[in-house]
């Protein structure tokens, strides 16, 4: 195997104390009240977090620290992107194209495209040449901000090909210095070698594919796509079972084109979220409630799939269920490689607040992966993952979209990107 290119260890300590920032509001934890815009400092030691707070009330022992100059920015936490299929062989653009002649989703998938013609093309690619694939998408999403990204398996739908897929993942966390949680799929679609025999494919998957994947420490969580066009109800509730017996928390793809009640299966096993949800009932977001599940949004494949069925906003929000944003970044239904723009769709189309979709892409976003003590809050004691932004207004971030602001990153605790923002 080749070595990966060291793209990470390079980057300068971000340790000392970053003065002249604003904090935007809602995604800090201060060590004394803030005023809103008040100056504020972000004290860093040793990769992490030391001091958040009003510059007036910067602590002694971080004064002395060296001096970073926030000139003026506004300081979110690192952007955590919960949802992608990151790692695959190819691309569709040919079936983008059938879709506009009028074509579904669904139709397409029948016809032999959709999800397996990218299994085909996965299957096809080595190792390297899918991270090579993978590297410059990560690229670009990390470019914006993001310190902690999921990404899923479900284009090898074989142990040797999953395998492949989730070794991608990590090596490109590894490589780019990027939390990364990989979530097994290897339920996303029916292979072809296993047509009419869904479920003979099922039972593989749970009694030899995810054992195995676990035992090489591959699989952080475990996703099943239920759906008429994928797996039933009973099926996936199999997989879950498998899941749970190795330890592994789940998630779903769930009620993305129909209402099967997947959410309120994914409940049952506590899962850490139900993602798209567009027809998601009343007794789902009840039982999302109850086992604590984060709604996750993907206005990205709404948008690509012409989609007009809106998931149930208002309803969530008065049942209080976390509300996450991400891109589902995947080559048939959202082939989408900037998160911010995601929290402007998830503003306009779905009129989420600006709060919620901000929340939805740093706090929520982390509590959908299980890193809520790590990723998406600038708090002492977290390592220092943040971002400074040059706007005026935290409101900006979804407001301005196809943008891509000159933003200053701290992931990791090392400077992976400087502002040119007041310096020239
Ligand atoms: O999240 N819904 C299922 N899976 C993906 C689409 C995958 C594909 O079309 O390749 C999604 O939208
Ligand atoms: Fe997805």
């Amino acid at each position: 195997m080749s070595t990966d290119p060291v793209l990470f260890d390079t980057f300068a300590s971000a340790d000392g104390c970053w003065h002249n920032l604003r904090l935007a509001p809602g995604l800090f934890e201060a060590g004394a009240p803030v005023e809103q815009d008040a100056p504020a400092c972000i004290a860093v030691r040793q990769g992490r977090i030391a001091w958040v707070g009003p510059h007036a009330s910067l602590p002694a022992d971080c004064a002395g620290l060296p001096h970073h100059d926030g000139r003026g920015m506004l300081a979110t936490p690192g952007l955590v992107d919960c949802h992608t299929h990151l790692v695959y062989g190819g691309q569709r653009a040919g079936e983008f194209a059938m879709r506009l002649a009028g074509a579904s989703y669904e139709e397409v998938a029948r016809a032999g495209g959709g999800i397996v013609s990218s299994v085909r093309a996965t299957r096809e690619a080595t190792e390297d040449e899918l991270f090579a694939q993978a590297l410059p998408r990560l690229s670009q999403l990390l470019d914006e901000g993001v310190c902690a990204i999921e990404i899923k398996s479900g284009y090898g739908l074989a142990l040797e090909h999953e395998r492949k897929q989730l070794r991608v993942a990590r090596r490109l966390g590894r490589a780019l210095g990027v939390t990364v949680r990989t979530t097994f799929l290897g339920a996303h679609a029916l292979p072809p070698e296993y047509a009419g025999r869904s479920q003979d494919y099922i039972d593989r998957v749970c009694s030899e594919m995810l054992p195995a994947l676990a035992a090489e420490g591959l699989v952080d969580a475990v996703d099943v796509f239920c759906e008429r066009i994928a797996f039933s109800l009973a099926e996936t509730e199999q997989v879950f079972q498998a899941a749970h017996r190795l330890g592994l928390p789940v998630k779903l793809h769930a009620e993305q084109l129909s209402n099967m009640e997947g959410a309120a299966l994914a409940a049952r096993y506590g899962a850490l979220s139900c993602d798209h949800i567009e027809h998601l009932s009343q007794q789902g977001i009840e039982a999302m409630r109850g086992a604590g599940s984060v709604a996750v949004l993907l206005p990205g494949a709404f948008y690509a799939l012409r989609d007009t069925h809106l998931p149930p906003i208002a309803a969530l929000r008065a049942a209080g269920v976390p509300m996450a944003v991400s891109t589902d970044h995947n080559p048939g239904t959202s082939p989408c490689l900037s998160l911010l723009l995601m929290a402007s769709m998830a503003c306009t189309l779905f009129r989420l607040t600006v709060p919620e979709a901000l929340a939805g892409i740093t706090r929520h976003g982390a509590q959908a992966l299980g890193l809520q003590h790590e990723h998406g809050l600038i708090a002492a004691g977290r390592p220092a993952h943040f971002v400074l932004w040059p706007v005026g207004q935290a409101a900006e971030l979804a407001y301005w979209f196809g943008s891509r602001p000159d933003c200053t990153i701290v992931r990791q605790g090392r400077i992976a990107r400087m502002s040119r923002h007041g310096r020239d």
